[in-house]
């Protein structure tokens, strides 16, 4: 056999004349008048290979039986392409190697789809033939900076004192707000093991060991609907550090995510990261997770719109609501008249909101004032004092939903980056990181009548906050943390919860009752009754941080083999039922009809 001594990304101008072997895919096959030209590709590059009839007949009759994704080794002298035939796109495509011998290592079958336009190829038929998507150029590119980013977290972890250590995927659950994936236990009938949705509760223990810094590339698992950022099954850099406050975890992160950033994309990422109050972020952005490419501000009007005489309006402030909107930069002309009531109250309307009331900012005699189908509700001075409130200019859009804050905010956040993204607000290739800090520790459920954690229960209050636990918990600022890019979560974490007594009583306020509590947590529990030093902690999110590196939007293009929004693997087909031998061994038995219903109605 042929064995490579050169990559096919690797050969240059100044190879002349060595003798290489050379091993790949062919790419493509010309016959241009008796030479024949291959592009062979491998994870490298792609290198041209050529056949010459008169010098190398036996090479040359051989390569007319090959075909497309047939593996080959060449042989041959490397030579500069002639004169004008020089390719400036490839690394390589100043040379080419004449072969003098060639040796066909595999056919292949036609491919189902063509590697070099795949993108044009429906997602499904690339997943289920996923070797051959992840040949192309642009998916190796994305496996490549992802082992880099690990790579990079990893030595910079273990630089700091980090040990890297695993803890178990057969676990108990910790929750994170999700459902669980549940396993079977065969020596235990009747229990059952849960993936862990993050080794939440086990690093907090590895700190309780005195392990002190502890780190971990890791899978999780979440039963929750996929989205176009959301895998059930994903990684995370996860980390723990004990005697820490909540500025030395964000510090030795904001530096971890600069240096991933800096040295896969060269870009200058400055630290410290900027901060913003969970406060700001929500009344100037409506979300926890602020883009902040672009400024286009939240700004609420509920004092103006109170005055007015529009019914909506002044209805949704008696019932205890908002009025709140922004300002879009010239989208008075950019948007059409039909653009704003279809598209952009359609848009809206998906986030629950029940209209969009829109206003055209106008220049009249030096004064800026507003246009709208509505203004007859407002007074001029009404009018003006909103066009002030957004610093609205001439031709400007003022979109305003008015309902509960919780709602407005759920619908302007999403309107706003659509906006943006709609008028070309901001520059694709820029990153804004931002530290979300000062959450609420707890969030009321309306429905369920109980507080909720707003990250997870084991998170601490500001130590001035904690006596509030017991008079007033809705108040309560936690010591929790996200790291924000571009209006992406790529991360969060928290200081702990240290001592026991504090523990028990968050989760009486959670309404566990300390029976569920002891079931669920009470290895935990005790183990925090047994020296627990102050520790924190925090975990990135991998694929989150992959897709901001390699631009894309879908997560399962930064995962080698992910699952589809139905939860399947199609290169594997999982999930798939299983034999009747192996239920019976886990005393399990399948209610078929249901799964079959269930599996109808989804179509
Ligand atoms: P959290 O649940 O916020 O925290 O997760 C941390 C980060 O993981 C990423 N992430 C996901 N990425 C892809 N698909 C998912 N389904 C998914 N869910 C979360 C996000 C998120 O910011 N144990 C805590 C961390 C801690 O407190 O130390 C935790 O898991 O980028």
């Amino acid at each position: 056999m042929l064995k490579r001594t050169a990559n096919c990304g690797q050969l240059r101008l100044s190879d002349t004349g060595k003798r290489v072997i050379v091993a790949g895919w062919v790419r493509s096959y010309r016959d241009h008048g008796g030479l024949v030209f291959f592009d062979l590709r491998d994870r490298e590059g792609i290198t041209q290979l050529v056949f010459n009839p008169e010098k190398f007949p036996e090479a040359h009759q051989q390569a007319q039986a090959i075909r497309s994704e047939w593996v080959v080794a060449a042989e041959g002298v490397v030579e500069p392409r002639g004169q004008g035939l020089e390719n400036p796109k490839l690394a390589t495509g100043q040379i080419e190697v004449l072969v003098e011998k060639i040796e066909i290592l595999n056919s292949a079958k036609t491919p189902p789809f063509e590697i070099d336009t795949a993108e044009k190829t429906g997602e499904e038929v690339r997943l289920a033939h996923r070797y051959i998507d992840l040949r192309r150029q642009a998916m190796q590119e994305k496996l490549k900076i992802r082992h880099r980013a690990t790579k990079i977290a990893r030595d910079y972890l273990d630089s700091l004192g980090f040990w890297e250590i695993e803890t178990p995927m057969l676990a108990k659950s910790t929750p994170e707000g999700a459902r669980d994936f549940l396993v079977p236990s065969r020596l235990m009938p009747g229990t059952f093991y849960a993936l862990p949705q993050s080794p939440q509760l086990f690093k907090q223990i590895l700190m309780i060991s005195g392990v002190d810094k502890y780190f971990q590339i890791v899978r999780c698992f979440r039963d929750e609907d996929p989205r176009a950022d959301r895998q059930a099954e994903f990684t995370q850099i996860d980390v723990e550090m004990s005697f820490v406050d909540a500025n030395d975890v964000i510090g030795v992160h904001e530096v971890l995510v600069a240096k991933i950033f800096n040295e896969i994309l060269g870009l200058n990422i400055k630290t410290p990261m900027r901060r913003m109050t969970y406060r700001e972020a929500m009344d100037s952005y409506g979300a926890d997770r602020p883009d902040l490419r672009f400024d286009m501000k939240l700004r609420d009007v509920s004092d103006i719109a109170a005055n007015s005489t529009f019914k909506v309006f002044t209805g949704a402030i008696q019932s205890g609501g908002i009025v709140k909107g922004l300002c879009a930069p010239d989208g008075g002309n950019k948007y059409s008249r039909n653009d704003i009531e279809k598209t952009l109250t359609a848009f809206a309307g998906d986030y629950g909101a029940k209209g969009l009331a829109w206003f055209k900012a106008k220049n009249e005699n030096g004064k800026v004032t507003m246009a709208s189908t509505l203004s007859k509700f407002f007074s001029p001075e009404q009018l003006e004092n909103m066009a002030n409130r957004f610093g609205a200019k001439d031709g400007d859009l003022v979109l305003l939903v008015a309902g509960d804050e919780k709602g407005v905010n759920k619908v302007l956040a999403p309107l706003r980056c659509r906006v943006a993204r709609d008028l070309k607000l901001y520059d694709e290739g820029k990153f804004e990181f931002v530290w979300v800090v000062d959450f609420p520790l707890f969030e009321w459920n309306d429905d369920e009548k109980r507080f909720e954690s707003m990250h997870h229960p084991f998170t601490a209050a500001v130590p001035e906050d904690v006596p509030k636990l017991d008079t007033d918990p809705g108040h309560i600022i936690a010591q929790a943390y996200d790291i924000v890019v571009n209006g992406s979560e790529i991360g969060g974490g928290s200081v702990r919860i240290h001592r026991p007594e504090i523990q028990t009583k968050v989760f009486d306020l959670l309404k566990i009752t300390r029976e569920q509590a002891q079931a669920r947590f009470g290895f935990f529990l005790k183990a925090l009754e047994h020296g627990a030093p102050p520790h924190g902690g925090i975990a990135l999110g991998m694929d989150r941080m992959v897709m901001l590196l390699t631009g894309t939007d879908n997560i399962r293009d930064v995962i080698a083999f992910p699952k589809t929004q139905r939860g399947q693997c199609l290169l594997t087909d999982a999930p798939s039922e299983v034999d009747t031998k192996q239920l019976d061994e886990l005393n399990l038995r399948v209610q078929k009809h249901s799964h079959e219903i269930e599996g109808k109605k989804q179509d």
